[in-house]
């Protein structure tokens, strides 16, 4: 499988983005023998630095952020892929000192890894420059504004450069190997086909839980908060793939446009049903892995009087014709007891039960879809204990499918390194579109909107628990209760 020759420009190549997860997802990519041979990485920052410095950089956080070590002679051949360009982003007639680096007989990669207030500088130096043609491209990290208007606002900055048919809007999770295999799970198996609706599907839970806290980052972090860093993007794009209609075809349109008709089509959680619908909570301190970690307020740089929720729980329901009637609760914080992402899908019970001998109660079907870490699909059904006894014997089991022991000899692949891969061979369909990100905002300001008018403060949980105990009743009113 060859690529095509880019170029791509990484502004902000010495932030942390780039030293995590694009310097090591654009080596990968060289590992695996994906990049041709003429591909570059061109390196944008303001500071002034050589070439070699540059190098060292990438170098020295690879060794770092590469898990399974580094090949030598890819790692030579990766870095001399590596250009310094020192730029103010801000100074928009500086951009023809880009021009005299980066190649004009390629296509070009903007990828901006900077605080989007400057994507419109960024663009509008690249544009003063003649620095964008038809082909090239560019990548839109989020935070994606604040809410729906400056979401506006930055959009409309970019566009005036670039067509919506350049623009990628990155969600990591859309680049996940387990997110992915919901198109295949869904749309690959008549048994999920079939069954994928308010006639056989009682609720479904997706949990995104984070044992980290804030790292550093109070300052970005308490703007936003976990509505807008985690649900406004990462739990409605797993939602609207779950919950979608399916796809004429696996093209970037054809995808989006079901993924949009099911943001589209929230119901929206206003003032009058926010305390029914949502948790918002705050972390305190706590224990983690056995060791004492500080509340949110005793992080490094917190403001004491900060109202800014790192948990939330959400009755979510899709009022369309296939799932009316059946909630989502999303759920997502940081500070839970472990990085534990999933989505659980509870089936309907059977309506008789002739086992009830031995069994009263038959639980209903439970698909459960891990989607990191340890990524597999499970499928909980009842099963028969083998035995002599005349009496049936049965019990819930499990057919199981973790991804590392079946395919033990693939490496699952960072979601940097898919996207940034269908970014250089120009295949849209895990970024997102405008009215997307528009359509989810509209959703999200609606309940943050609440939020505020209401003036409660988050509710506090211990660091290490699983959020505060409200959430657990968001659910129990309807007789349910979160899966452990
Ligand atoms: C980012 C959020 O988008 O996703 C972070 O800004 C969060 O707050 C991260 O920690 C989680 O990503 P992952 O891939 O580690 O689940």
């Amino acid at each position: 499988q060859s690529s095509p020759a880019v170029d791509v420009v990484l502004f902000g190549v010495l932030g942390d983005l780039s030293r995590r997860k694009l310097l090591p997802a654009l080596y990968q990519l060289d590992l695996a023998g994906l990049l041709d041979e003429s591909t570059r990485v061109v390196g944008v920052a303001r500071q002034e630095h050589s070439n070699q410095d540059l190098v060292d950089f990438a170098k020295e956080n690879l060794t770092q952020f590469v898990k399974d070590g580094l090949n030598e002679e890819v790692l030579s051949r990766f870095l001399a892929r590596l250009v310094y360009q020192r730029l103010d982003f801000k100074q928009t007639d500086s951009y023809v000192d880009l021009a005299n680096t980066v190649a004009t007989d390629k296509e070009r990669i903007y990828y901006f890894s900077t605080p989007p207030a400057i994507y419109g500088d960024i663009t509008e130096g690249l544009h003063k420059a003649d620095l964008i043609q038809p082909k090239d491209r560019v990548v839109m990290e989020k935070p994606i504004g604040h809410c729906l208007e400056s979401s506006r606002v930055i959009n409309d900055m970019v566009s005036k450069h670039f067509e919506e048919n350049q623009i990628y809007r990155i969600d990591h999770y859309l680049g996940k190997e387990t997110v992915l295999n919901l198109l295949v799970l869904r749309f690959a198996n008549s048994l999920f086909t079939n069954n994928w609706d308010r006639n056989h599907i009682d609720h479904i839970q997706i949990t995104v839980a984070e044992s980290v806290g804030i790292e550093g980052r109070w300052g970005f972090y308490d703007e936003a908060g976990q509505m807008r860093d985690m649900v406004q993007n990462h739990l409605l794009q797993i939602l609207s793939l779950l919950a979608m209609e399916p796809p004429a075809d696996l093209s970037a349109d054809s995808i989006r446009d079901e993924k949009l008709k099911v943001i589209k089509a929230l119901l929206p959680i206003t003032r009058q049903n926010i305390k029914e619908k949502t948790v918002r909570g705050q972390y305190t301190e706590g224990f983690l892995a056995g060791k004492a970690v500080p509340g949110y307020l005793e992080e490094e740089g917190a403001n004491k009087n900060s109202n800014t929720e790192s948990f939330v729980a959400i009755k979510a329901e899709i009022d369309n014709w296939r799932w009316t009637g059946v909630p989502f609760y999303l759920r997502t914080g940081k500070r839970m007891p472990a990085k534990h992402s999933e989505i659980v899908v509870h089936f309907k019970e059977q309506p008789h039960n002739i086992f009830k001998d031995s069994y009263a109660d038959l639980p209903a079907n439970k698909l459960t879809i891990r989607l990191q870490p340890d990524e597999g699909v499970e499928l909980e059904v009842m099963n028969k204990i083998p035995g002599i006894a005349s009496q049936m014997n049965i019990h819930e089991n499990k057919l199981d499918l973790s991804f590392s022991e079946t395919y033990e000899n693939e490496r699952v692949v960072d979601a940097y390194e898919r996207l940034m891969l269908e970014v250089i061979n120009g295949n849209q369909s895990l970024f997102v579109r405008r009215d997307e990100v528009e359509a989810a905002w509209m959703w999200a300001d609606s309940i943050i909107d609440a939020w505020q008018a209401s003036n409660d403060k988050p509710k506090p949980y211990a660091a290490g628990s699983w959020g505060p105990v409200s959430s657990i009743s968001l659910i129990a009113r309807d007789d349910r209760q979160w899966v452990e």
